[in-house]
């Protein structure tokens, strides 16, 4: 019989994003479920537009009982190309300007807004058996705790961990606020440095622990990408396993794509969209190489590092453009560096039809990341035809290989790769790109057969699903 898979997020593309988790939990699901009975679950953000997408009450409604208070939670639904969307609606989780606050701090009661979460995803294994629940990230991650204390439910639990820089971190009262018992603060399930830890109950309760590359998966194993939970996750390292994220190949497809003036389907075709994009941001130059950064400003992302780059890069005969939001601190340095330099545009904000017309544009996509758990741009920029310039680390180390070893035939992306994050590395590469471009028949041969490679969730699919099918253990 059909498996049925309850799988869990707080972000979801196109109803709420704020970073690569919405992408996966918007393809992954959708490449599953022709093998999988997939059901979806997210909150119902206020943000959400729910004429737009058709979502009604469901009729069902529950009370959440949690440290003495009383929480009212009514259900909404959708279907969307033949599965079906459960959406959370609770006041104190939904009616929020932001998802998690702001990017310098997360909302206080976060702690119980996505606790509220986890039981509400609870519920829903009463209103339907499931044989599979996928939780991702903490903000999903005590629904393992619960799943374990209650033995009525018994779906096998898989909880991916998309970036361990978050993992949902609370003052040690919050286990009353959120009805834990106290005999979960120890240093084998919740407990962290005096702390309580969301993310330690996915890892300490799931059947499976899974992450998005298996260099990710090493690398968390060690104190400096561990996050100081190397230890925890060693000593749960016999069901931790990394699988690769794939993109959605319809949504990123620059053949269809709407955002774009002029759709295509090999480099050549990228010209009209390079020439709108610099009209439209005042700049000339389409035969100077194209630099492009689209992603959150954050440290994670490297931007201490390039915008110590900046200006060196911006002597150099090439275009820079970059967009993004984030730290108010970033914000401030790279406007002084952008007015500094006539080469260098800078938008802020989020804006998704933008990035697409930018990766359309753009000769090369800057990601010197410090560390990247998976990382999707550079799939995005492999499928648009912009050669991706990467810091060796995470996803990026699985998904980019290195150009000196190009081979025609072979279905790997190429892009260019530093292994130390300093200027001067990220610079000396640059300029390689710089020369690359100039040679302009093999810059094209690599660009279109980048193009050409398959990013999409096929596999990891396949390997999401042996991991469904593995033995309870
Ligand atoms: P992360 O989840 O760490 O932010 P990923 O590379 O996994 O990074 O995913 C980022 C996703 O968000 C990509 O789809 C990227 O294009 C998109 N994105 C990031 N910042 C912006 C922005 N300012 N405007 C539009 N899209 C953005
Ligand atoms: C996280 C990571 C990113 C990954 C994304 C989706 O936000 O920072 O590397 O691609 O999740 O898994």
């Amino acid at each position: 019989m059909i498996k049925k898979v309850l799988f869990a997020a707080s972000e979801i593309y196109p109803f709420a994003k704020t970073g690569g988790l919405a992408d996966v939990a918007y393809a992954l699901p959708r490449a599953l479920k022709n093998l999988y009975d997939v059901t979806v679950v997210m909150p119902l953000y206020r943000s959400i537009d729910k004429e737009q997408y058709s979502i009604t009450p469901l009729g069902k409604s529950f009370t959440i009982s949690m440290g003495g208070e009383k929480y009212l939670v009514d259900l909404y639904g959708c279907s969307v190309d033949g599965y079906s969307f459960i959406f959370i609606y609770s006041p104190i989780l939904c009616d929020r300007e932001f998802l998690y606050g702001t990017p310098e701090e997360g909302y206080v009661d976060n702690g119980i807004r996505f606790a509220l979460f986890s039981y509400a995803i609870t519920e829903l294994l009463k209103l339907r058996k499931y044989d599979i629940l996928h939780l991702n990230d903490w903000q999903c991650a005590l629904a393992a705790l619960l799943v374990h204390k209650d033995h009525n439910h018994s779906p096998k639990v898989i909880y991916t961990i998309h970036n361990l820089a978050y993992q949902g971190i609370f003052d040690s009262t919050i286990l009353e606020s959120v009805g834990i018992e106290r005999d979960y603060y120890t240093m084998g399930s919740l407990e962290f440095y005096g702390k309580v830890n969301f993310m330690k109950a996915g890892v300490a309760y799931a059947d499976e622990v899974t992450t998005v590359s298996p260099t990710y998966a090493r690398e968390i194993l060690t104190g400096e990408f561990g996050c100081g939970l190397e230890g925890f996750l060693h000593f749960h390292q016999n069901k931790l396993s990394g699988i690769i994220n794939g993109i959605d190949s319809e949504h990123f497809s620059p053949l269809a794509d709407n955002a774009l003036i002029a759709p295509y389907s090999e480099f050549k075709g990228k010209k009209t969209n390079k020439t709108h994009l610099l009209k439209q941001i005042g700049f000339k130059g389409i035969n100077k190489p194209l630099f492009a950064f689209v992603g959150r400003f954050t440290s994670q992302k490297g931007m201490d590092l390039l915008i110590e780059t900046l200006p060196k890069m911006a002597l150099l005969e090439c275009n820079i453009v970059l967009l993004g939001e984030g730290e108010e601190n970033y914000h401030q340095s790279l406007s002084l560096v952008a007015n500094e330099h006539k080469n260098i545009h800078l938008s802020f904000g989020y804006d998704e039809a933008l990035s697409h017309q930018i990766y359309a544009a753009a000769d090369f996509l800057l990601m010197p990341s410090l560390f990247e758990p998976c990382g999707l741009n550079q799939m995005i920029a492999f499928a648009y035809g912009a050669l991706p310039i990467v810091h060796r680390v995470g996803g990026l180390v699985d998904t980019v290989k290195r150009l000196e070893t190009y081979q025609e035939d072979s279905c790997s992306g190429y892009g260019l790769l530093f292994s130390t994050a300093t200027c001067r590395s990220l610079l000396s590469v640059v300029k390689k790109g710089c020369e690359l471009f100039e040679d302009k028949k093999h810059f094209e041969r690599v660009i279109n057969h980048n193009m050409r490679c398959d990013f999409s969730w096929k596999e990891s699919a396949i390997a999401y699903g042996e991991l469904y099918e593995k033995e309870k253990k």
